[in-house]
This record gives structure tokens, sequence and C-alpha cells, in this order.
């Protein structure tokens, strides 16, 4: 059985999505938060898995911050970490930590718009396709070999909340199914990039069929 450790920040609803996922082979041993209020949380508790707060207002550094959080993950001893919404700007240290087991979610197509507000950045740039990324952490914020990507059209008269709502529709999709290739073996990383291993037998090399605009 994998064991997997879950940081979240906020709502959660990543996080949501992989427990919902019941991912065969793999069981959510924590899930642990930087901020006492994450509304994830509760969402957690109900389903029986263990919660931690690791406050980052408690730590004096960014160094200290990440050194009791990975006391708090490595209790769990997991083989994946997963980062779900954790809107926390991490030291190379604690990467280097958990190198090629260490997977992040962001909402653009990387290397497209790293950082905060990435929906409106989209719209602002007038680009016709926008989604999200499930990749391996690496030092560099939002960056990183790449597992898995989700499209989607950028409409005529969309705003920030209708794009973002459309983006998120996907990350429930492709951060499940990240997460079960990590579980069952399949992923390789080889000059920094992921080779999953299967993907060239869909039609095309594609992991998500491509979406009509
Ligand atoms: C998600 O859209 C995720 O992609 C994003 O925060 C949201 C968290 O939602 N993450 C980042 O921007 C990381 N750079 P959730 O708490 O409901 O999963």
């Amino acid at each position: 059985m994998k064991k997997i450790v879950i940081l979240i920040s906020g709502r959660g609803s990543n996080m949501e999505a992989i427990v919902r996922a019941q991912i065969p082979g793999a069981e959510v041993s924590a899930v642990i938060a930087n901020r006492p209020d994450a509304a994830g949380l509760a969402f957690a508790v109900d389903h029986g898995i263990v919660t931690q707060v690791v406050d980052h207002k408690a730590y004096p550094s960014r160094e200290a911050f990440d050194a009791a959080l990975a006391d708090a993950i490595d209790a769990y001893r997991p083989d994946l970490v997963v980062l779900a919404g954790f809107m926390r700007v991490l030291t190379d240290a604690f990467v280097a930590r958990y190198a090629g087991r260490l997977l992040n979610i962001h909402p653009s197509l990387l290397p497209s718009f790293p950082g905060l507000h990435t929906h409106r950045k989209a719209i602002e740039a007038g680009v016709r396709v926008h989604g999200a990324t499930v990749h391996f952490v690496t030092p560099t914020l939002d960056c990183g070999p790449v597992v898995i990507q989700a499209a989607v059209p950028v409409l005529p008269g969309d705003d920030e909340a209708a794009l973002a709502r459309r983006v998120l529709e996907q990350e429930h999709r492709i951060y499940p199914q990240a997460v079960r290739w990590f579980v069952d073996g399949r992923l390789t990383l080889t000059d920094g990039r992921v080779l999953v291993q299967g993907e060239g037998a869909l039609p095309g090399g594609w992991t998500v069929p491509p979406v009509e605009a």
C-alpha cells in the first residue's frame, strides 16, 4: 500500500477529488494544512483521515517552517507528497528532500502563467486555450517535469470566475489520474521529463483528449 500525505492551505477540493477517487493500492495517511482555518480539513476529518496543522505563522523563518513541516510529513513515512492548493513557497532543502515524490497542481498550462492569478493573466493575454498542469516539484516555483495537462477553451465573455470553474473541473480529473499513475509505478523521470508508461498506446499520444471550443 502506497502512503500519501496531502498538503493544503484552503478549500481542498483537489484533495477531496483524490480522496474520492479511492485509488487502488493507495491510502491517504494524513492531510496537513499550514493554516488552522483551512476549510478542507473538515472534509478530511469527516472521512476519517488524520489531520494536522503546521501553522507557518508560528515559525520565525521559511527554513524553520519547512523543517517542522518535513518532520510532520515524515512521521507518516509517505511514498508520495501531494501539494493540493498548498500556497507556500518551499525551500530548496524541502524540495530536495522529496525529490521524485512531490507533486503539485497549478491552474495554467505551464510554463505559461506561473504564480498567482493565472486565470486573470490568461484572459488578459488573450490566449484561446488555458488549463491545468500536474508536475513534479523542483526548486523553481510552479516549474518542473510535467505529468499531465488538461486544456480548456477561453471563451469570449469569460471572466476569471467562469474560467476558474472550467479549469477546476479538469484539475479534479487530472490530479487523481496523476496520483494513480504514480501509485502504479508508471511514471519515470528522465532528462527532466516524465515518461508515462503505456501513454504512447493512446491514440495520438494524448493523455487528455483535446477539447473543442
Ligand atoms: C487550485 O486551483 C490549484 O490549482 C491552485 O490553487 C487552487 C486550490 O484549490 N494552486 C496553485 O495556484 C499553486 N500554485 P483547492 O484548495 O480547492 O484544491
